[in-house]
């Protein structure tokens, strides 16, 4: 299977992702790592926790790492994701315990001891963890297999400013840093995510599934899905992060191009834009594949069926 750290700040949408990796024989989650970004760190790194209870999968480590961006105050959304930033099922206090060790130093020790080139890093949320570590450890930057992240927009904008969508705009200068590692990275943006929409129908399917799993899920998106309702007149909420691991899964579902993102960091007005050359006006080197569209019946598809195969 291929190993993966998923970074992360549940939220709906990254427990959905959560539990679809968890689900997945082809893959191997060697750890969670919590970032603030939903809701401040304590609730991220509670939530993971949860999720992994969920899914029958205490054994899998959850570590705390950052707890505000690089250089900005931390902004949330508790106006989409709930108070706690899982709101809607009922889900138990977790028994395993949070891990001692900081999120970043578990990147670090991992992607050193393990062989080059045998760890994705899956994030999900603000870059900071990745950003700080790759500060810290500039020597696990060529040991990294791939990034594969949800994050920015092309043609759909943004959805936390008219420029710039939630993940990149907590932490631009995290994100600005990790596009410009030269590691290979694979970016899947609002442009993609918001064909990706949990209709009535498709959310009843999860919860027909009639495992606690598929409740919970359908009950997550019942809550995440009235914000989307409301201000996008959306006919469902956009599963985001399920996306990375979907593409990680079934690659073929997706397309996009390979071209240059830059990270506008200094901008008031414009900050956390992905700024992507998608019709390669610049000579400026390409650096992420930059997904496009996807195959929304296909994830789905997919999803329903490894749900199914959770607790
Ligand atoms: C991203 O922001 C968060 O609210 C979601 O979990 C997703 O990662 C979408 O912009
Ligand atoms: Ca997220």
């Amino acid at each position: 299977p291929r190993r993966i750290i998923i970074d992360t700040d549940p939220g709906q949408d990254d427990a959905v992702a959560i539990l679809l990796a968890l689900a997945s024989p082809e893959l191997d989650v060697l750890g969670l790592t919590a970032v603030a970004g939903n809701v401040p760190l304590p609730l991220t790194a509670l939530n993971a926790r949860k999720v992994c209870d969920l899914a029958g999968r205490p054994d899998v480590p959850v570590f705390a790492g950052c707890d505000r961006p690089l250089r900005h105050d931390l902004v949330t959304a508790e106006h989409v994701h709930g108070k706690t930033g899982l709101d809607g099922p009922d889900l138990p206090d977790p028994t395993p315990p949070l891990q001692k060790t900081h999120a970043v130093d578990f990147l670090i020790d991992t992607l050193r001891r393990e062989p080059k080139g045998s760890i994705t890093l899956c994030p999900l949320g603000p870059l900071t963890n990745i950003a700080t570590a790759l500060r810290r450890a500039p020597d696990i930057a060529p040991r990294i297999a791939q990034i594969v992240l949800m994050g920015g927009a092309y043609f759909e904008v943004g959805n936390v400013t008219p420029a710039a969508e939630f993940n990149i705009y907590v932490d631009p200068e995290a994100a600005a840093e990790v596009f410009g590692a030269g590691i290979p990275l694979m970016v899947i943006p609002l442009d993609v995510t918001h064909k990706v929409l949990v209709t009535h129908a498709r959310n009843e399917a999860f919860r027909a599934l009639g495992n606690r799993t598929g409740r919970a899920v359908a009950e997550m998106t019942d809550f995440f899905e009235r914000y989307d309702r409301e201000k996008y007149q959306s006919p469902g909420a956009p599963l985001h992060d399920p996306c990375v691991i979907a593409c990680l899964l079934q690659p073929g579902l997706f397309t996009g191009r390979h071209i240059n993102v830059e990270i506008e960091t200094h901008s008031e007005l414009t900050r956390g834009m992905t700024v992507a050359d998608w019709w390669r006006v610049t000579d400026r080197a390409p650096n992420a594949t930059f997904m496009g569209d996807v195959d929304a019946e296909g994830v789905f598809a997919l999803l329903t069926e490894r749900l199914g195969r959770l607790p």
